[in-house]
């Protein structure tokens, strides 16, 4: 029997998918289902001063109309935690529905309650709003001057500032000096199934929530407080989610409010969000702006980096997502500054987005970077090698697995990045002017802070069932999964289910931080051999078994038949043992405690990214031909799930680089291209040649499986690869994402 770890299985829930079978949240059937629809503010600042209802509570079909006069106020509004420890992870520390204060433009106003979709939709239009309109801030530009440097970033878990050394006397004293600022539009994630959540309260008093989200657990948690209910009064279910990307990582109000309208009816209530309305109800990748200092000598050698941030945060949380945190230990400078500035908005607060930080922190400091290469003249890659930390800057801890120097040797081969002629514009062909570049990819490893559980069950017919309460989001967590628990009970795959889903199963923090599967593998993994274990101790232990009286330590299972290493002859299956010994199953249930973040080592996913573009010298379109990845993100569960996870990572880069931009209208404070016609994302048309590789990696640190994560580390310096191939092909470099024609004319 091989093992299930590392093939390339197909996902287990894909058969599913493709026949249209998953059941989303806005999917469930119940009897005497009712329809919410949120209406939003459309003022971004000022307060409600009349509303009226009447016309659509007359409305036919209308159940309720809920505003802040008659919706029940929640208990308590839980802090803003970024969901790793599986807690309540409410998305900002405002809740809507509250009062008459309005703080961003689509805060909801109203909920209206019908026993068809049409007719509540419609009823919505009945509703009249006035409102005092006060001055709005919704532009990084109209209120730099109010920059402020918050203590803690992200939910209280990272430092405003930090550094190390003395950046001010090492910049000055530097041979080199690049200084460069960069711009990012804000983004919205877009993941194809909009957010929802299906409300029904049983009989015994027992609130069930159908929701799409990255945490069944962190639902529950999150409602429960809300509502001010003990967390086993309610059960939240995620069977299937149709991406996430972050926008689902954090609890935001939808699941709350639908539990609300659904106690005030008294009937099962569906809140589906409209496409518009996710992007002002998730949270979104933050408008901001950085500025990078980067100190050296004359063969490139840095000795300082200063990178500070400029962002537009909430009327109320000092969020912003952690940029400077993977730039600050990525090449080996003595003196470092990374400061974050915050200036409050009118927007909901922002969140997580696939790769949070990384995204855009890496992109600034991978374009100094090449811009350093330029000036001293050496080629991108050596850059990065005379830089290269072999330990974590920050501390001087050792990485617990590294491999970056293997990315960048494989990724020049697969590439042929060393034929490279380094003067920009040396390469036309026809009207198209081509070039290459290339970034770094770093991303965190952020373990779980509480212990991760999962529950591992053999039936007497020899099959097997793991547990664990984690929802399947498009990561193919499932099926990777099902591949941990086969190997460590040696079973073959087909004779393991991996259920999951509800919070009912094993507490599993929220599969954020690229953390989802190292969480619950290493729970499973735990699980799966305390249970082979007890299974064999349990046939060395009976009289009538072949194994009776062996040395448990020298009994291994192959495809189910506990044998004995030195005479494989000598054995039973675990079906005849339970079905001997009349157990119809047996159950473990599987901790793992994660080490501390701080147990001195480095913590990061390393990786390398390589484009070619061809720029239209007449028109400025960009048009990426091929991109190269090669990462080492510790052992690869499943070839095939890891690489689609890092490639669709890498087109969220060349998303980042060309296309994807949310347009704020400071006149009225609404997204101007709340749409997925107007918001841009790559399809398969501006998909290029792309080839992902990895790099294994032994990690005994991190976790008892070795895995690093592969969900977000696959966008990383991707944009940047694509924004210095840019400047190679055209020799103007890039400063504000997305690269849209105009700025190339
Ligand atoms: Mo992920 S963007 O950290 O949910």
């Amino acid at each position: 029997m091989s093992p299930a770890i590392g093939a390339t299985l197909n996902r287990v829930d894909g058969r599913f998918k493709v026949r249209g079978e998953s059941r989303y949240s806005a999917e469930v059937a119940l009897t005497g289902l009712t329809h919410a629809v949120l209406l939003n503010a459309t003022v971004a600042s000022g307060r409600i001063t009349a509303i009226n209802t009447d016309e659509a509570e007359r409305a036919e079909g209308v159940l309720a109309v809920l505003t802040h006069r008659n919706l029940d106020r929640v208990a308590t509004v839980p802090p803003l935690l970024p969901a790793l420890a599986g807690l309540a992870a409410h998305g900002q520390t405002f809740f809507p529905l509250q009062d008459e204060t309005i703080h961003y433009g689509g805060q909801p106003v109203a909920i209206v309650v019908a026993d068809t979709i049409e007719r509540a939709e419609h009823a919505a239009t009945l509703i009249r709003v006035e409102y005092d309109t006060t001055p709005a801030t919704t532009l990084l530009d109209q209120a730099r001057d109010r920059a402020y440097v918050p203590d803690r970033i992200f939910g209280g878990l990272l430092p405003g500032h930090s550094s190390r050394g003395d950046v001010a006397k090492a910049l000055a004293e530097a041979e080199v000096r690049v200084e460069a600022t960069y711009r990012f539009a804000p983004n919205h994630h877009n993941p194809i199934e909009p957010s929802a959540s299906t409300a029904v309260w049983d009989d015994v008093d027992r609130l069930t929530i159908y929701d799409a989200t990255q945490g069944p657990s962190a639902t529950q948690f999150t409602v429960a407080a809300l509502l001010g209910l003990p967390p086993i009064s309610i059960r939240v279910v995620s069977h299937a989610v149709g991406g996430s990307f972050g926008s689902k990582a954090m609890i935001w109000h939808h699941p709350a409010l639908a539990a609300m309208a659904a106690r005030q009816v008294r009937r099962p209530v569906r809140l589906a969000l409209t496409r518009e309305q996710m992007f002002t109800s998730c949270g979104h990748r933050e408008e901001q702006e950085q500025q990078i200092s980067i100190g050296a000598d004359a063969d490139g050698r840095i000795s300082a980096l200063r990178h500070h941030k400029t962002s537009l945060t909430s009327p109320f949380d000092d969020w912003a997502e952690p940029s400077l945190q993977s730039a600050a230990v990525a090449y080996t400078s003595p003196n470092y500054e990374g400061v974050y500035h915050l200036v409050r908005g009118n927007t909901i607060t922002p969140t997580f987005m696939r790769a949070p930080g990384e995204a855009s922190g890496m992109f600034a400091l991978e374009c100094a970077m090449d811009e350093l290469a330029e000036r001293v003249g050496v080629d991108p890659l050596e850059l990065r090698l005379r830089n290269y930390a072999d330990t974590d800057p920050e501390n001087g801890h050792p990485w617990s697995s590294n491999g970056l120097r293997e990315c960048y040797q494989r990724a020049a081969e697969l590439f042929g990045w060393h034929d490279r002629d380094p003067r920009p514009g040396s390469r036309r062909e026809g009207r198209w002017l081509i070039g290459t570049g290339m970034a770094g990819a770093l991303y965190p490893i952020a373990q779980p802070v509480n212990p991760q559980r999962a529950k591992a069950r053999l039936y007497s017919d020899g099959t097997a069932v793991v547990e664990a309460g984690v929802s399947e989001f498009g990561t193919g967590v499932y099926t990777a999964m099902t591949q941990v628990a086969a190997d460590a009970l040696g079973l073959p795959v087909d004779r393991v289910r991996f259920v999951g889903g509800s919070s009912d199963l094993p507490n599993i923090t929220a599969a954020v931080g690229s953390t989802g599967t190292s969480a619950v593998g290493s729970a499973v993994h735990i699980a799966a051999t305390q249970l082979r274990d007890q299974l064999i101790q349990r046939a060395v232990a009976d009289g009538r078994s072949p194994l009776h009286g062996a040395d448990p330590a020298g009994v291994e299972v192959r495809d189910g038949r506990m044998v004995r290493r030195d005479r494989p002859d000598v054995g039973e299956t675990y079906a005849d043992l339970l079905q001997r010994t009349m157990a119809p199953d047996m159950e473990v249930l599987g901790i793992w405690n994660p080490p501390p973040q701080d147990a001195g080592y480095g913590l990061h996913t390393f990786g390398t990214q390589m484009a070619e573009v061809a720029v239209d010298a007449d028109l400025g379109v960009v048009r990426v031909r091929r991109m190269v990845g090669v990462f080492a993100p510790g052992r690869v569960l499943n070839r095939k799930t890891a690489h689609s996870q890092l490639m669709g990572g890498m087109l969220w880069g060349l998303g980042q680089a060309l296309l994807e931009a949310t347009r704020m209208d400071p006149r009225i404070g609404r997204w101007a291209n709340a749409s997925l016609a107007d918001y841009l994302v790559p399809v398969n048309a501006d998909v290029p040649d792309v080839v992902v590789d990895t790099i294994e990696v032994r990690d005994d640190v991190v976790n008892p499986i070795g895995i690093k994560g592969v969900g977000e580390i696959g966008v990383v310096g991707a944009a940047a690869a694509i924004a210095n191939a840019v400047h190679h092909a055209t020799g103007r470099r890039q400063y504000e994402l997305p690269i849209t024609l105009e700025k190339l004319l």
